[in-house]
């Protein structure tokens, strides 16, 4: 066990410990610079697979644990699996080096520890914060309407409509408008049962005080007015909590910067942005049909490949086959993107985006239009809100057709329809900007979760 840093200070400490994965580091560090911004202490318990970068936040304590997980590439398929292991793997080893924080801030003075606040795929950690006696709080990095439609996964498969036909169906799930079966993020990331059994493991009521929700009440009122109903314990919408946060970056992966460079060079709104997140992958003939529909669209592009994202170590030949040459200097492709500094850019006009819950509520923070290719999971009730609800996304239905590729571009970066949702894009960002700030609800949210820990 490796003591990174060292800190004393007389705020409560907080001990944070999030999934180690891109989409969930990220949330859990931003929740962390915003309660430190507010006099916490802040000691990050993390797995040694996936480690987040202690030097990226010096402010933190950062704690590894051994979790005797191979450091290996985990593609969307192996997620499950992978999360009932890292929980049965870690209980006793992050349970001994919470009981030895506990008896070492007894014995030396140290300032105590308000409580644990874990990522809810992280489910170990209830029964360790009610082994050495300390409140815990669940983190939500998915929006709420995932929770529900989680919810209403495991009420069909009780009433036996959770059929094989159901990855297919347009019906709309009962109380869930505009959500259709094939929506349901029962999705392709392990068998039935193994998903129904993660559900059941991050819904189970347990000895959590609080939830917080990487959510508001602009983007999500009805369905945390829904959840507030079925919940025991008080909810706190406090998202978007990059927008809360103070600026950093907690990326696993370098990020490259001449694609800031390029988009200098680009004119106001005309660049669409591409990126699949941090483990949704595309196999070869889908690539092609993304990149000859972009070099199509003649749209400038900054496209994100991420290193593995292609199951196919030739990709790189399919895209010197006379792509080069179509796209020449109106396309950038880069291995991993400052993503948030992307967005917040005049040059980028649209998303492409596989709406993974972070990558969907940065580009709304940023008034930024998107199209919306789920991958798998909570990614395609992402993409419904956007094209249904905030109606500032066009959704790609099918598998992936050079033309339809083309023709979603320019009716998102050229034609009417397209400025009315950069419009609503608009819109919706300044609402966003008005409830983080005092007396929004989000702003609220936050000083009544900071209450509820000072009374621990
Ligand atoms: C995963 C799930 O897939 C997603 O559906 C869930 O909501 C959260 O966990 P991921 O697929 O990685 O996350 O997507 P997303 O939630 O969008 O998170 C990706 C993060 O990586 C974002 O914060 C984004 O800003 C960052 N990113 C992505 C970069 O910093 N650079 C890039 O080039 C790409």
């Amino acid at each position: 066990m490796e003591m990174e840093k060292e800190h004393r200070s007389s705020h409560p400490r907080l001990v944070l410990v999030p999934l180690p994965f891109q989409g969930h580091i990220n949330p859990m560090l931003q929740l962390g610079s915003i309660l430190h911004s507010k006099g916490f202490s802040i000691t990050v318990l993390h797995t040694a697979f996936n480690s987040p970068i202690p030097s990226n936040y010096p402010e933190f304590v950062f704690v590894s644990i051994p979790d005797n997980l191979s450091e290996q590439l985990i593609s969307a398929d192996d997620l499950l699996p992978f999360i009932s292991l890292l929980n049965l793997n870690c209980g006793v080893l992050f349970q001994e080096c919470l009981a030895k924080m506990v008896q070492k801030q007894e014995v030396e003075n140290e300032p105590s520890i308000a409580c644990i606040i874990y990522d809810e795929c992280m489910y170990f950690c209830d029964a360790v914060a009610k082994y050495v006696k300390l409140p815990s709080i669940v983190l939500r990095t998915t929006s709420a309407s995932t929770y529900l439609s989680r919810n209403a996964i495991l009420q069909l498969k009780a009433e036996g409509v959770l059929t094989s036909q159901v990855s297919t169906s347009q019906d709309l799930v009962p109380g869930l408008h505009p959500l259709r079966l094939k929506d349901l993020p029962v999705s392709k990331i392990g068998t039935p049962e193994i998903f129904l059994q993660f559900i059941t493991n991050i819904y189970k009521t347990r000895t959590s005080s609080a939830i917080i929700w990487n959510t508001n009440d602009v983007l999500e009122q009805p369905s945390l007015r829904e959840i507030q109903k079925q919940c025991q314990v008080g909810i706190f919408p406090v998202g978007p909590l990059h927008e809360v946060a103070p600026a950093s970056s907690s990326s696993l992966i370098k990020e490259d910067n001449c694609c800031i460079t390029w988009l200098e060079k680009q004119k106001q709104n005309t660049v669409l942005y591409v990126s699949l997140g941090s483990l949704a992958s595309v196999d070869k003939k889908e690539l092609g049909e993304m990149a000859w529909g972009l070099a199509n669209s003649k749209q400038p592009f900054l496209w994100v490949i991420r290193p593995g994202s292609v199951d196919d170590q030739e990709w790189k030949k399919l895209l010197t086959e006379g792509f080069v040459e179509a796209v020449g200097e109106n396309g950038c492709i880069v291995k991993w993107a400052p993503q948030k500094e992307v967005l917040a850019h005049g040059a980028v006009g649209g998303f492409w985006t596989h709406c993974g819950w972070n990558s969907t509520l940065e580009s709304i923070s940023e008034g930024v239009p998107m199209i919306c290719k789920p991958c798998f999971g909570d990614q395609r009730v992402n993409a419904r809100h956007a094209s249904q609800v905030w109606r500032i996304g066009i959704q790609l239905e099918n598998m992936c057709e050079r033309g339809e590729v083309e023709r979603a571009i320019k009716r998102l970066m050229v034609d009417k329809e397209g400025k009315e949702m950069r419009q609503r894009a608009k819109n919706l960002k300044e609402r966003i900007q008005l409830d983080i700030r005092e007396g929004g609800s989000s702003y609220n949210s936050l000083n009544e979760l900071i209450e509820l820990i000072m009374s621990f």
